[in-house]
């Protein structure tokens, strides 16, 4: 089998598909799953920049440094580029729908879909918040790396 790629995919790629991919990142590791992993927007705004200063504390809490992370938008190569491609939130999941490609293979999903009970949710966007928000969606991200993880290992 092909080694497995990760894209999540969140609007602008500053908050929560940073957040995403270092919580991905740090559970395949602890795994041992030999995984690509990267994270993209379906806006372009923020492209080239940092992730939002609230997400890389957040990630510092937890122990990681995602400060050299880079927005960059989601491209149609992505579609077969990787395996995976998991929106954060369902207006997200709507565009990456509208936008596959009829060559894609990737499987195209929420990363909620992943978690028990919270199939079919979205992952609120913390943009408008607090530092609070930020830690809630820390969770939730963690608990979709779990579950993701478990489902790439045939769990
Ligand atoms: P993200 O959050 O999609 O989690 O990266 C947002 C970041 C920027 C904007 C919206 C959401 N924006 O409108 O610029």
């Amino acid at each position: 089998m092909t080694r497995p790629a990760v894209l999540f995919v969140c609007l602008g790629n500053i908050c929560r598909s940073p957040l995403a991919e270092a919580a991905f990142r740090a559970e395949a590791g602890k795994r041992g799953l030999d995984v690509g992993v990267e994270s993209a927007g379906v806006g372009g705004w923020h492209q080239g920049d940092p992730p939002d200063q609230r997400s890389i504390d957040t990630a510092k809490r937890h122990g990681i440094d995602i400060s050299e992370y880079t927005a960059r938008k989601i491209r149609p190569d992505d579609f077969v580029r990787f395996s995976h491609i998991l929106a954060l939130d369902r207006e997200v999941f709507g565009d990456l729908k509208r936008m596959k490609p009829d060559d894609s293979t990737a499987v195209v999903a929420l990363l909620l879909d992943y978690v028990k009970g919270k199939e079919g949710k979205s992952v609120p966007d913390p943009y408008y918040s607090d530092a609070r928000a930020f830690e809630y969606t820390w969770l939730d991200v963690c608990a979709g790396a779990r579950g993701l993880a478990d489902a790439l290992e045939g769990k």
